[in-house]
């Protein structure tokens, strides 16, 4: 890998802090962070216990942001074993992508279709050790490709070298078949691995610790912007 992104990138970059990452007790303060540093998107991360050992939070939190006066993105990120069941209320709750992961048994395509019918953006996510080919099916029905650079369920995680390929591969599909969607990174992503990633073909990056713990995040925004 060059380090130079590929010529002719599809996509510019974009941040999406996570709010995991952020002070539990001030949540609209750090949406209204993202917002100041010009971030477009929020990247909000939903987990059931079930599909991930870990919780997080629910349609409200979103609710409760919009009410706050949020107009950022919401990025919504469906850790969840059934997301067929809860993927109205987020989308009542003013979530504007949400992503569900292709690992769970339940109908995908379904669910997918069903966001796109109501007018919001859809994502398909990939934890590390699911293959490429499990997606590679229902890439012209999808906005994003969700490819996960650490297991799923906390923050804070060392980034997986190994997962280079996988975004190569999927970038590759997108330029054969002159595909529109974007490719996002979540996990372990700060200005060292969001820049590996660009170089094979990533545009959009969820930052969590890296953004919310950086000295000064107007800079951290700047850096993933020259990207
Ligand atoms: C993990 C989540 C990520 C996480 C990223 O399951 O999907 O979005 O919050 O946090 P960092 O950037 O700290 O790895
Ligand atoms: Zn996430």
């Amino acid at each position: 890998m060059s380090g130079e992104p590929p010529a002719a990138m599809l996509h510019d970059p974009i941040l999406a802090p996570s709010l995991l990452a952020s002070d539990h007790a001030r949540l609209a303060e750090g949406a209204a962070l993202a917002a100041r540093v010009g971030a477009p998107w929020l990247h909000l991360d939903i987990m059931d216990g079930h599909f991930v050992p870990n919780l997080s939070f629910g349609p409200e939190t979103l609710a409760a942001l919009r009410r706050d006066g949020s107009k950022l993105f919401f990025d919504t990120h469906l850790m969840l074993a059934e997301p067929q069941k809860y993927a109205e209320a987020f989308i009542r709750a003013g979530a504007d992508r949400i992503s569900i992961h292709i690992e769970p048994p339940y109908d995908v395509i379904g669910t997918l279709t069903l966001i796109r019918e109501r007018g919001k953006h859809a994502g398909i996510a990939l934890n590390p050790g699911t293959p490429a080919s499990a997606v590679e099916a229902l890439l012209a029905q999808v906005d994003l490709v969700l490819v996960m650079t650490v297991q799923p369920g906390f923050g804070g995680q060392a980034f997986r070298q190994d997962v280079l390929p996988k975004i190569a591969q999927i970038a590759g599909w997108r330029k054969e078949r002159a595909l529109n969607f974007r490719i996002e990174v979540d996990g372990g992503i700060d200005l060292a691995t969001a820049k590996e990633c660009r170089a094979v073909g990533a545009d959009s990056f969820v930052c969590g610790t890296s953004f919310f713990q950086a000295p000064d995040p107007a800079a951290f925004a700047a850096g993933i912007a020259k990207l």
